[in-house]
């Protein structure tokens, strides 16, 4: 089965099989008969880069949706792992269930979204999350982990770093019927502040984050991505002082981690020279030099190759190691 639909950078590679599963309850009998080795797991293939063909893929199609009113606002919504991240965003928001409007079009699935605790415009994912249900393919038993157990961080949690481990089939959230926007990015007080929106609901904070992100992030339809490409780099405060005394331009920003800075790895890319680089069918792409982008019949190998100029780039000129942030499948960093 071809692959190439099934990732965003549109990378030609076919699996030998392809399950889809349609119905969460007919979910044990179905892995346990497919159960192998090398099985990887797939949403919609946003942040995968196939350096090499998976053999077996394995997909949660299931999109059901339930939310409990809990009383005092608080509303407890599941969501089945394999509804598109934005169309879930924007049905909660349709209910009247507030929390993730900062999160609209990310792309991707919610069963995918607590794997990288995908995060956008001051909100994380693991803000909202509840738990996580998720199949042990190791124990072959269906387990819950409650929020800590997630071990959530800046784009990581448990599920990164056992992939095709835990197949999570649900994700419940903590939603509120009561309003409470989160506006720290200035980017997005000045998208609502041009759209003329002084009392902004969580619709027009979506419609704002909405616009920001065609605004700045090339479209996969148009030409293959995975989004940022890299992780911000979290560094020590003397050593993000010390660069920053030296490019007094440099931004930097709270990590959250106490110690610590957080720098923008586009800002260090583009000061390297390497916004709009390419090599053979790969490149950077030149409206935002965090993506890297396929031009067209590029192979994972090559989208690895141009990752590894960048970074050498990068770490040449100031002395910052990047870590990509999608996964290599059948590559390594
Ligand atoms: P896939 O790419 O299919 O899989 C990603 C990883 O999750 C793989 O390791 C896979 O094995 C695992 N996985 C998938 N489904 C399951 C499951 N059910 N159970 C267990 N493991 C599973 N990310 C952000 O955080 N913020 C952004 O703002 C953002 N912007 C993006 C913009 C663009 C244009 C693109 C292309 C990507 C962007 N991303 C962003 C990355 C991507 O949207 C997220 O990582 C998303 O959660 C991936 O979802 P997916 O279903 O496509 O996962
Ligand atoms: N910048 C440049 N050159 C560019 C683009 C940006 O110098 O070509 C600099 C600017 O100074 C800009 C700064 O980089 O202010 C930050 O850029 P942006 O606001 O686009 O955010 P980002 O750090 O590149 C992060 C996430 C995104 C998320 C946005 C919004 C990571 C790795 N990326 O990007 O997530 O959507 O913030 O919150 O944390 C993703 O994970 O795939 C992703 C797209």
């Amino acid at each position: 089965a071809s692959l190439k639909f099934l990732n965003t950078f549109g990378i030609d590679v076919a699996a030998d099989t392809l399950i889809e599963i349609d119905e969460l309850d007919a979910f044990e009998a179905a892995i346990s008969a497919h159960e192998s080795a090398d099985l990887l797991l797939l949403g919609s293939g946003s942040n995968v880069v196939f350096v090499a063909p998976p053999a077996s893929v394995l997909r949660i199609v299931d999109e059901s949706v339930s939310g409990t009113d809990m009383g005092n606002g608080q509303i407890r919504v599941s969501c089945a792992a394999g509804k598109s991240w934005h169309e879930f965003v924007m049905q909660t928001l349709e209910n009247g269930w507030y929390g993730l409007e900062n999160l609209a079009l990310i792309p991707g699935t919610v069963g995918a979204s607590p794997v990288q605790n995908i995060g956008a415009y001051g909100v994380e994912v693991m803000d909202r999350i509840a738990h996580v249900e998720a199949w042990d393919r190791r124990a072959g038993m269906p387990v819950t982990f409650m929020h800590d157990a997630c071990e959530f961080s800046y784009r990581d949690s448990r599920f990164k770093h056992e992939p095709d481990r835990y197949f999570i089939t649900r994700v419940e959230f903590n939603l509120s019927t009561q309003p409470q926007l989160v506006l720290d990015y200035a980017g997005i007080r000045d998208a609502l502040t041009r759209a003329g929106v002084s009392e902004p609901t969580p619709v027009d904070v979506a419609q704002a984050v909405i616009r920001e992100r065609l605004r700045k992030l090339p479209d996969p339809q148009v030409i293959g991505n995975a989004g940022s490409f890299f992780k911000n780099p979290i560094l020590s405060d003397a050593f993000s002082e010390a660069l920053a005394a030296k490019y007094p331009q440099m931004p930097t920003h709270p990590s959250g981690i106490e110690g610590t800075r957080k720098l923008s790895a586009a800002w260090l890319i583009e000061q390297s020279g390497m916004k709009g680089y390419t090599r053979g069918k790969a490149g950077v792409s030149d409206r935002h030099a965090l993506v890297l982008v396929n031009h067209g019949g590029a192979s994972g190998s090559e989208v690895l190759q141009v990752a590894r100029d960048v970074a050498e780039a990068v770490e040449q000129k100031f002395g910052v190691p990047l870590h990509p942030e999608p996964r290599l499948i059948g590559g390594h960093w």
